[in-house]
């Protein structure tokens, strides 16, 4: 028998899930305990929910053949593509996932702390003094710029230089894509975005982005939606075509790296897999990181005394030292903990499977609940107090702490976004003095799957430091 759970109208559950899933998960818990089981009408089939540690290491060590996180994910086809690794199971999934992995990690990531470094100077460089900003749309610019340079390299004639997107002697392609990008993750995030996301069967949106093409359809509300993801795909296409006309050699970027790769029977990836490929990359190397990167600054400014030993730290320690921040990476990992940007991942179950001890059907979702575990206050005491003094000097535990989920599915990019937001962060705090704007309260606001600071999180920079320790050093 399946875990008790709500049993309100399914259209109500679909409402609040889209609305309020937050506040809605907190009084599921309190009613339920740790497992609940929850029927949504777009999947007609049953969807379990486990706050529980136990079921939680299941899932991680289970067979990635048997849970699919893929299917579980069906509902980013139609954003990311049929050929994303998101959407992937099974052989596919693992072969693309072992050939993307390596520039991710140890010094070929690494390697990108320079433009990390130099990419947020410029930006720091034209925030307002004393003036209040939207700072998470800086700190988008600033991920979507290294995405852009990690998957397009830097290594050509053309892409040389701190600012390739846009600057003098700079691929003149890149520019127009970073623009259809930002056009396409802001409509993809906004209301109606997130609604058609939530709300649309998978195996309907295509049909529905197809009507907005056609004559009377363009007037469709999504339109402007499917057109910018359009548009998105056309300019990746093209850099992909031209980088195939202009050859590898010498480059290591992820797309040449691609280009070069060859499946078991010789056969090459074709070019709408590579698409796929480089536009989850940038949409998911990019949106997250941007957004963990303004929590963790609106929770600095809401405990100052965190902020002042942060900041202190931040000051200190050289820029190629990053491995000293333990303060910065504690509040990171808090700021993940309390605010995860990702509230839950599931598996799609392919063949009947015992989760946490209990006995699910084929086909059934069960889902790791990433808000309810790090807030469950026998494993984390006093859990909605921000304090990055958990993590100091400790070990994480994967079934109890998983902001970037777990098994053979956990993030591609978490080595990754770890040493780019502790870059950004240190740079920033080092460079620039914050205070939270004055008359904004900062709420929790769905952004599609994501759930982002409101407003933009205004904060304002009370004072510049120019000189600070940085740019030349690293
Ligand atoms: C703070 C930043 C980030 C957070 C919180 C985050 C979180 C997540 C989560 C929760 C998942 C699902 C894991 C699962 O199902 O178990 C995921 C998957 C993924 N992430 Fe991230 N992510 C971040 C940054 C990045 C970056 C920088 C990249 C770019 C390289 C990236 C690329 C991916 C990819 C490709 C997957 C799919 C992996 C697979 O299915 O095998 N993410 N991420």
């Amino acid at each position: 028998m399946l875990p008790a759970g709500p049993q309100t109208r399914l259209i109500a559950n679909m409402v609040r899930w889209v609305r309020t899933p937050l506040p809605w998960l907190d009084e599921l818990h309190a009613t339920y305990g740790n497992v609940f089981t929850m029927h949504l009408p777009r999947l007609k089939i049953p969807v379990v929910i486990f706050a529980d540690p136990a079921a939680v290491r299941d899932l991680w060590t289970g067979d990635p053949n048997v849970l699919h996180a893929g299917e579980a994910n069906a509902i980013l086809r139609s954003v990311l593509g049929k050929d994303s690794l998101l959407v992937l199971d099974g052989e596919r999934h693992l072969r693309e996932r072992r050939l993307m992995l390596p520039p991710f990690h140890g010094d070929r990531m690494r390697a990108y702390g320079e433009a990390m470094r130099d990419v947020t100077i410029r930006e720091i460089e034209r925030w307002p003094v004393g003036k209040a900003f939207p700072v998470h749309t800086s700190t988008q610019t600033i991920t979507l710029e290294v995405i852009m340079r990690t998957v397009f390299g830097v290594g050509g004639p053309k892409m040389e230089g701190p600012e390739f997107t846009s600057g003098p002697g700079i691929d003149p392609r890149l520019a127009p894509l970073r623009d259809a990008l930002v056009k396409f993750t802001t409509l993809g995030t906004s209301r109606l975005g997130t609604a058609m996301l939530l709300l649309t069967p998978p195996e309907r949106m295509e049909q529905m982005m197809l009507l907005s093409t056609r004559g009377l359809g363009k007037l469709l509300p999504w339109g402007p939606i499917v057109r910018a993801k359009a548009e998105t795909d056309r300019l990746v296409l093209e850099l992909i075509a031209a980088r195939r006309r202009e050859g590898t050699t010498g480059r290591d970027d992820i797309l040449s790296m691609l280009l070069e790769a060859r499946d078991e029977h010789g056969q090459p990836m074709t070019d709408d897999q590579l698409r796929d490929e480089m536009l989850t990359l940038l949409v998911a190397g990019h949106e997250t990181t941007a957004t963990t990167l303004a929590w963790t600054l609106h929770h600095l400014l809401e405990h100052p005394e965190w902020l002042a030993r942060v900041r202190a730290e931040a000051r200190e320690v050289g820029p190629t030292e990053l491995d000293k921040l333990v303060l910065l990476d504690a509040a990171i990992k808090e700021t993940l903990r309390l605010t995860p940007i990702i509230p839950m991942v599931g598996r799609v179950l392919s063949q009947p499977t015992t989760i946490g001890g209990i006995d699910l059907p084929r086909g059934s979702v069960a889902l790791a609940c990433i808000y309810l575990v790090h807030r469950r206050a026998d494993l984390w005491p006093d859990p909605l107090r921000f304090d990055p003094g958990r993590f100091v000097g400790k070990k994480v535990d994967p079934t109890t702490y998983f902001p970037f989920g777990g098994g053979a599915r956990r993030c591609l990019g978490m080595a990754f976004a770890n040493y780019e937001m502790k870059i950004v962060l240190s740079t920033i705090l080092a460079r620039a003095d914050l205070a939270a704007a004055p008359g904004k309260r900062i709420k929790l606001v769905r952004r599609g799957i994501t759930f982002a600071p409101s407003g933009g999180m205004p904060i304002v920079m009370t004072k510049r430091h120019p000189s600070a320790r940085g740019r030349e050093a690293i």
